[in-house]
C-alpha cells in the first residue's frame, strides 16, 4: 500500500447466514495536488454471483476436458469428482452407476477434499450401500431423472446416511443423473461442510453435465460394441472355411471390367484357390485365361451395388466355386468383397449322379425294348398266322385270276375283281408286318401328340388271333370324342399289349365259355382312361401290392418284368397304373394318362 497502487483483492468471507460469499476489496488513494496520499478510499463489493459464474464455467469445460481424453468412466471417475468438487467448492463428491442385475445404484468412486475435510465412515457406508429408486439421494435423482438439491442433509427425512453425516459434519448436499435421453445410467451427488441455499443455476448446469457425461458412456458403450463386431468380424475372417477376399474391380477406359486386383485375402484363401500371395496381384497376372463373366458380374457389382450369389467355373484354377460377391467399403472405390467355396467335388459328384442316372435310363430302355420284342416273340405263332390268312386269300385269288383268264373267252371283268382282292389282301398282310416291325424297331422314346383309340385298335389287331387261339371272347369299347394326349406311342402300346396279354394269360385256366376280354377306354377328370377287364382267376389275398414289383411272376416261363415296365412307362407320361379286382371275378387293369386342354373329336 505504500507504493500508493490502487489495491484490489478478491477474498471469500462468511456472511452472518454461515454462508460464505465473495467480496472484491479496492482502495483507491486520494491524493494532494503533490501526489501525496491524503487518504484511502475502501470498497467492499459482493461479487459471489460473478464467482458462481465463473466456477461453474470452469467445471462444465474441465469436465469435457476429462472426457475427452477418457477411456472408461470409471477410470476417470476420482479426477472428475475431485475437478468438479474443487471447482464448485464442494468437499465430497460420489458417482454412482446403476446395476441392472440388481436394480439398483452402485458406488463407483468417492471423493473428498483432503485439506477440508476425512469422512471415513461416509465413504465406508456409501461404498457399501445401494439405493433403489426413490430411496436416498441418490435413488431420488434416479426416480426424478432431475437434479436434487438439500439444504442440510441433518433436515432431511429420505437421507439414509443422516447420522454419519452428522458425526462428520456434512450439510448441503445435491445430486444430479447421468442421463442419455430419458434413461438414466448413474447419479453424482456432492456434500458440503456448509448449510447452503439452493442455486438455481448450479442446478442447470449440473443437468448439462449430467447429460453429457451420459452421452460420454454411451459412445464408449457403442465404442466397445464396436470393437468387439470387428474383434468378432476378425475371429470370423481368420477361421472361416469359406474363402474370403476383397477385390478392386479394374475397367478399361469404356468403363468395361476387364481384371480385378486382389486387396485383402482370408487365410482359407489359399487352400480354397491354391493360389499363393494373391494379394496386391491382378487376376489376369495369376490366370491369364480366367473366364469373361468373372470380370463381369464382380464390375456388375461394383457399379450396381447389387449382391450376387452364383455357381461357376474357374477353369484354370480346375474349379468350381459357390461364390457370394456384394460391394464393400465406399460404393466410389469398386471394391467387391467376395466369399466363396470350392464345390469342385460337389460338382464332380453331381456329374457323376447325372451320367449314371443317364446310363440307367439308357439300361431301361433297353429293358423295355428288349422285354417289348420278348412279348412280339410269343404273339409269333399267331401273328404269323394272322399274316398267312391274307396272304392265302391272295394266293387263292391269283388261281382264281388265272382260271378267269384261262377261260374261252378270258373273262376280263371277273380277273379285274380278284386282282382288286389280292391288292386289298396283300396289304392286309403289309399292315400286319408294318405295326409289328413299329413295335420291334429300337427308337429312342418321344412324346408326340397321338390319337389314343387307334393305338389301341392297332394292338387288339395284332392279339386277336392269339386271342382267338385261346377261345377268348374280345369285345371293345372305346369311347369318343377323347382329348388327344402327348405321349410316347410305341411305350403306350408296349403297355397295352401287356396288359392283354397278361389278361389273356390270366384266362388259360377257366372254363372255355367264361373267357372274356373288355377292353375299354373313356374320358376322366384327369385325363384319357384305358381299361382290360378278363374273367381270369383275379389276385391271391396280398398279391396286388406285389404285382407290379420286377420279378413278381407267378408263371413258371414268366420274368416278372412286364407290370414293373408298364408302370414305370406310365408314370414318365406323369400317369397312374394300378389294378384292382373285377366282379364276379377275375381282375381289372387301368391307366390314366393326362389329356392335352384341347379334345380332338
Ligand atoms: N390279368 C391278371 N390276372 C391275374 N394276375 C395277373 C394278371 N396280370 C398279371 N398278373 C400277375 O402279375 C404277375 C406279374 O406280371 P408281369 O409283371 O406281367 O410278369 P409275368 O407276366 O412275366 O409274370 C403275373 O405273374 C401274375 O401273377
Ligand atoms: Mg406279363
Amino acid at each position: 500500500m505504500a507504493s500508493g497502487e490502487i489495491f484490489e483483492n478478491e477474498a471469500r468471507y462468511r456472511s452472518v447466514k454461515r454462508e460464505y460469499h465473495w467480496f472484491l476489496a479496492r482502495a483507491v488513494p486520494l491524493r494532494d495536488e503533490q501526489g501525496n496520499i491524503l487518504k484511502w478510499y475502501g470498497t467492499l463489493t459482493d461479487i459471489t454471483e460473478r464467482k458462481r459464474a465463473e466456477e461453474r464455467l470452469r467445471a462444465q469445460h474441465t469436465v469435457a476436458q476429462i472426457l475427452a481424453e477418457a477411456a472408461t468412466i470409471e477410470e476417470v471417475a476420482p479426477t472428475l469428482l475431485g475437478a468438479m468438487g474443487e471447482c464448485l467448492g464442494w468437499d465430497v463428491g460420489a458417482l454412482w452407476r446403476v446395476d441392472w442385475k440388481a436394480e439398483a445404484l452402485r458406488c463407483v468412486e468417492l471423493w473428498h477434499n483432503t485439506s477440508s475435510i476425512e469422512v471415513p465412515e461416509f465413504e465406508r457406508a456409501t461404498r457399501e450401500l445401494t439405493f433403489v429408486p426413490g430411496s436416498g439421494l441418490p435413488g431420488r435423482v434416479w426416480s426424478s431423472r432431475k437434479p436434487e438439491y438439500i439444504p442440510d442433509v441433518l433436515f432431511d427425512e429420505n437421507f439414509t446416511r443422516i447420522n454419519i453425516a452428522q458425526r462428520e459434519g456434512l450439510h448441503a448436499a445435491f445430486g444430479f443423473p447421468i442421463l442419455l435421453g430419458s434413461e438414466v445410467l448413474g447419479a453424482i451427488e456432492f456434500f458440503s461442510r456448509e448449510i447452503r441455499q439452493p442455486d438455481q443455476e448450479l442446478l442447470n448446469m449440473l443437468a448439462t453435465i449430467g447429460s453429457q457425461i451420459g452421452q460420454f458412456i454411451d459412445r464408449k458403450r457403442a465404442e466397445a460394441e464396436l470393437r468387439e463386431s470387428e474383434q468378432n468380424f476378425r475371429t470370423l475372417f481368420e477361421s472361416i472355411d469359406e474363402g474370403f477376399c476383397t477385390i478392386e474391380v479394374l475397367f478399361d477406359q469404356n468403363e468395361k471390367p476387364v481384371d480385378y486386383r486382389f486387396l485383402k485375402i482370408s487365410p482359407s484363401f489359399e487352400r480354397q484357390t491354391g493360389i499363393k500371395n494373391a494379394a496386391g496381384k491382378r487376376m489376369r497376372e495369376i490366370a491369364p485365361e480366367h473366364e469373361e463373366y468373372w470380370f463381369e458380374i464382380y464390375g456388375k457389382v461394383a457399379v450396381t451395388g447389387e449382391p450376387v450369389r452364383f455357381e461357376s467355373e474357374a477353369r484354370q484354377l480346375g474349379r468350381w466355386y459357390d461364390v457370394y460377391a456384394f460391394r464393400v467399403e465406399d460404393p466410389k472405390l469398386g471394391h467387391v468383397g467376395i466369399l466363396f467355396n470350392d464345390i469342385t467335388k460337389r460338382k464332380r459328384t453331381e456329374a457323376e449322379a447325372r451320367e449314371n442316372e443317364r446310363r440307367y435310363r439308357e439300361v431301361q430302355a433297353e429293358l423295355m425294348h428288349a422285354s417289348r420284342v420278348a412279348t412280339i416273340g410269343q404273339l409269333m405263332a399267331s401273328i404269323a398266322h394272322e399274316t398267312k390268312q391274307p396272304i392265302a386269300a391272295a394266293i387263292a385269288g391269283a388261281q382264281a385270276g388265272s382260271n378267269w383268264l384261262k377261260a374261252q373267252p378270258p373273262n376280263l371283268q371277273e380277273a379285274q375283281q380278284v386282282l382288286g382282292s389280292i391288292v386289298s389282301a396283300g396289304r392286309r398282310a403289309v399292315d400286319v408286318i408294318d405295326r409289328v416291325r413299329a413295335l420291334i424297331k429300337k427308337a429312342p422314346p418321344q412324346k408326340e401328340e397321338m390319337e389314343f383309340n387307334g393305338a389301341v385298335l392297332e394292338i387288339v389287331a395284332l392279339t386277336r388271333a392269339e386271342a382267338m387261339k385261346n377261345g377268348i371272347n374280345v369285345r371293345t369299347q372305346l369311347a369318343d370324342g377323347l382329348p388327344a394326349i402327348r405321349a410316347d406311342r410305341v411305350q403306350l402300346q408296349q403297355v397295352i399289349l401287356n396288359l392283354i396279354i397278361n389278361a389273356i394269360e390270366a384266362m388259360r385256366d377257366v372254363g372255355e365259355n367264361d373267357r372274356k376280354l373288355l377292353i375299354s377306354t373313356r374320358k376322366e377328370p384327369a385325363g384319357v382312361c384305358f381299361e382290360v377287364r378278363d374273367t381270369g382267376p383275379g389276385f391271391a389275398p396280398g398279391a396286388l401290392e406285389r404285382l407290379f414289383e420286377a420279378f413278381y411272376t407267378t408263371k413258371s416261363d414268366g420274368l416278372g418284368l412286364g407290370l414293373s415296365i408298364c408302370r414305370s412307362i406310365i408314370e414318365s407320361h406323369n400317369g397312374r397304373l394300378w389294378a384292382s379286382p373285377n366282379t364276379p371275378r377275375g381282375a381289372i387293369f387301368s391307366f390314366i394318362v393326362p389329356g392335352n386342354r384341347v379334345s380332338t373329336s
